[in-house]
């Protein structure tokens, strides 16, 4: 099975990717999990560029995103999940369309076809969405990185292109409301996995 986590900067996604992985390891679930961009030797290279270079253009940024992924869907992914383990990913497919496709303005529908070029057409299961108002997530961020400083109307397209998603594939999203306390959220999330992990 494979689990991407997505949400706009401060939606608590990582908080969250970090309070399932515990639930995991206190069950005794093997899993595997991955960040993008990172993950490789590779990839990790590229998330130092990505973050804290000066000047790159949408699509620099988005060919650099899709390098990473590429990498790690055969180094890291395909591995795993031929050896029947669980794969968490934090974020995925998902980030670039709504950052790079709409926010960046680049077209959804060629981010999409881009990802299946980068990943072979692999797409996560079960993708758990952590929606947050745009003003929450800005309240709750103190160090932004260069992404992240792109502001409150950035945000709202990227939350925009989310709820989109969303809508487009409710079979393989689960939106999580993530303005709830997080152990709240927590169990939320834990609940849809164990649904779908016996179903
Ligand atoms: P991330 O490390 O998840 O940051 P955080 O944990 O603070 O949310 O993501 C770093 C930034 O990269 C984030 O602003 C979203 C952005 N991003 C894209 O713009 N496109 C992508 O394809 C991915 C994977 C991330």
């Amino acid at each position: 099975m494979f689990i991407s986590f997505e949400g706009i900067d401060g939606s608590g996604k990582g908080t969250q990717v970090s309070l399932f992985m515990d639930y995991l390891s206190k069950k005794g679930v093997d899993f595997v999990y991955v960040r993008e961009p990172g993950s490789t030797p590779l990839g990790e290279q590229i998330r130092n560029i990505l973050l804290f270079s000066q000047e790159i253009t949408p699509k620099a940024e988005l060919l650099m995103f899709l390098a990473s992924r590429a990498q790690m869907v055969e180094r890291v992914v395909k591995p795993a999940l031929a050896l029947e383990k669980l794969v968490i990913a934090d974020r995925f497919i998902d980030s670039s369309v709504a950052y790079q496709g709409f926010a960046r303005g680049l077209g959804v529908e060629l981010v999409k076809k881009l990802n299946d070029f980068a990943t072979g057409g692999l797409k996560p299961d079960l993708t758990f969405y952590i929606d947050v108002p745009v003003e929450v997530a800005m309240a709750r961020k103190k160090h932004l990185d260069r992404i992240e400083t792109e502001g409150e109307e950035f945000l709202m397209k990227v939350r925009q292109a989310y709820l989109n998603l969303v809508k487009e594939e409710p079979k393989r999203f689960v939106l999580i409301d993530g303005n709830a306390d997080q152990l709240t959220v927590h169990r939320k999330i834990v609940e849809e996995f164990e649904k779908r992990r016996k179903g």
